[in-house]
């Protein structure tokens, strides 16, 4: 097991990464403080990991939420089956909500535990390669509105992180490629030798080569718990770990939650932003089909989705949470391994991108 830190001080807290963490009952156990804890897991993962959970967390008191399983669930009025299941139980201050699963979970179950009572004590054990390497660490929590995606949220750190990477194992390979989308993100925006590495190391990683994706998530956590511990709660560099995103929310939210998945769009989003800093002279030809290659040898689509128009882009990335003053400012690549804010992206050469691309 490799254990790193979120450094916040004294809300600093561990990311445990290996495999059957799950069976180890002090690893959770350690980190809940009282004797209640809600379970909020999905119809997908239950019936998968929610038996060895139930048997770590021993003679403390717990209870279970089912949620439906997808993206279009990640909404007020499932986040509200939360609370009714807190209420219902009569749950207080001091207990612990352990979100089971992706992404989707872990955002809905964080925002849940960041609401309760103002604020309960909150465990992610996340279940898929993206929740590994991204969303269960940094503490950003949220649902979707139906006119933008996650904006409705708050920052709220977990108590740590359980990483058990054998749960990748019943993983679908559609997913597996979503996540490395996200592997691939860190290596583009910060880390040159680590895109090296992805390069060298694509095939194992898709082959599930369980000390390959050891490396990629202890990696990419490693990145990214050092961005978060720099800055928080997105007052700057934290905005750079978005490469692609404002691009693949607008995919996102354009055609329907669930119909891409998350990965997905910030493949062609990461496509795009490289598009668009070639045009700002930033990266050669070579760069942007070397981004191109790689995803598409992660099995990542390339191509936005058929049916958005650039003025269809232009108007769902106007809501976005990097909008200041009005202003849209793009994450892109100075070079490979360095990302920028950018916020005077000619509005000219993000159209020109977006109509080549369309
Ligand atoms: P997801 O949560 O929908 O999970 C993907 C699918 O895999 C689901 O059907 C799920 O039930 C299933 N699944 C999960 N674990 C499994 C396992 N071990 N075996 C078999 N099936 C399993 O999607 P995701 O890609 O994990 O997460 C995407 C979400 O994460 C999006 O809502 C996105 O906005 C959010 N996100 C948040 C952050 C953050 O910092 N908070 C970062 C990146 C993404
Ligand atoms: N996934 C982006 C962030 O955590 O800031």
């Amino acid at each position: 097991m490799k254990t790193l830190y979120v450094e916040l001080g004294d809300r600093r807290y561990p990311i445990y990464i290996g495999p059957g963490l799950l069976a180890r009952p002090e690893l959770l156990g350690s980190h809940i403080p009282g004797q209640q804890a809600l379970v909020v897991s999905n119809t997908t993962v239950a019936p998968l990991y929610l038996e060895p959970v139930r048997a770590a967390l021993g003679g403390r008191r717990h209870e279970v939420v089912i949620l439906p399983d997808g993206e279009q669930y990640k909404t007020l009025d499932t986040l509200n089956e939360v609370f009714t299941a807190l209420l219902s139980h009569r749950f207080d201050r001091n207990c612990t909500v352990i979100a089971l699963g992706g992404g989707v979970i872990g955002d809905l179950a964080g925002f849940a535990a960041a609401c309760y009572q103002r604020g309960v004590h909150f465990m992610q054990i996340p279940t898929t390669l993206l929740a590994q390497v991204d969303s269960s660490v940094g503490g950003k929590t949220a649902v979707n509105h139906p006119f933008g995606k996650n904006m409705i949220g708050a920052f709220y750190q977990p108590l740590c992180v359980l990483a058990d990477t054998n749960t990748l194992a019943t993983l679908p390979d559609r997913e597996l490629s979503a996540g490395l989308a996200e592997v691939i993100k860190y290596g583009l925006i910060r880390d040159l030798p680590f895109l090296e590495w992805l390069e060298a190391n694509l095939d194992a990683l898709l082959a599930r080569d369980a000390a390959a994706l050891s490396e990629a998530i202890e990696c990419s956590c490693r990145n990214k718990a050092e961005v978060v511990a720099a800055d928080e709660r997105e007052t700057g560099e934290r905005a750079l770990l978005n490469l692609g995103h404002t691009f693949g929310h607008a995919i996102e939210t354009g055609i329907g939650y669930g119909e891409w998945l998350h990965g997905e769009a910030v493949a062609v989003g990461m496509i795009l932003a490289a598009e668009l800093s070639a045009r700002l002279g930033w990266l050669y030809r070579e760069q942007v089909d070397r981004v191109r290659r790689l995803l598409e040898r992660a099995r990542l689509p390339l191509q936005p989705p058929p049916g958005l128009t650039p003025d269809d882009f232009l108007r769902l990335m106007a809501v976005d949470k990097k909008v200041k003053d009005g202003q849209l400012r793009l994450i892109l690549l100075r070079e490979l391994g360095r990302a920028v804010i950018a916020s005077d992206a000619p509005p000219r050469l993000v159209k020109e991108t977006l109509e080549q691309a369309l």
